[in-house]
């Protein structure tokens, strides 16, 4: 399929805009600064907090990082659970629902059995979601131009 070239110079901070890609969405979200100091706290309750699980069909070198990402305060990620496919919901919130933890720190939740995902794509462990989200191939052809595909 096509690559997909986004504008992201009117994206804010805390916000999210979905593409289409190959027939998936994809996610690009600007993470606060608060939701980027999270990351690296919540390393113990994930089940691949390394992105080290089917790196080349998950995660592309350049996002093999903590915050999965070539700019650290942009994510781009297929919006697509490893369990059975549905699309997660945004939870950005702390706190967002009841059924989340008390020390949450914003991501995702997948309605259809419960898995649960951070700011960067990564799956909580005992989900039945198996890996995290996919960081699909892209790139910067300028500071707020990107390319995905
Ligand atoms: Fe997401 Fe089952 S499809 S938890």
């Amino acid at each position: 399929g096509a690559a997909v070239e986004v504008d992201i110079s009117s994206l804010k901070s805390g916000e999210k805009v979905t593409v289409e890609w190959r027939g998936k969405p994809v996610w690009i979200i600007k993470r606060t600064p608060e939701q980027l100091a999270a990351l690296p706290k919540i390393d113990a309750q994930l089940a691949d907090p390394k992105s080290a699980r089917k790196p080349d069909e998950l995660t592309p070198e350049y996002a093999r990082n903590e915050h999965r990402s070539i700019k650290p305060e942009i994510l781009v990620a297929v919006g697509i659970c490893s369990h059975l496919g549905c699309s997660p919901s945004d939870k950005f919130q702390p706190g967002a629902q009841p059924s989340l933890p008390d020390d949450w720190a914003g991501g995702f939740l997948c309605p259809c059995h419960g898995s649960t995902f951070d700011m960067a794509g990564r799956v909580f462990k005992n989900k039945p979601a198996p890996d995290n989200l996919e960081v699909p191939p892209h790139m910067y052809l300028s500071e707020t131009r990107l390319l995905i595909g």
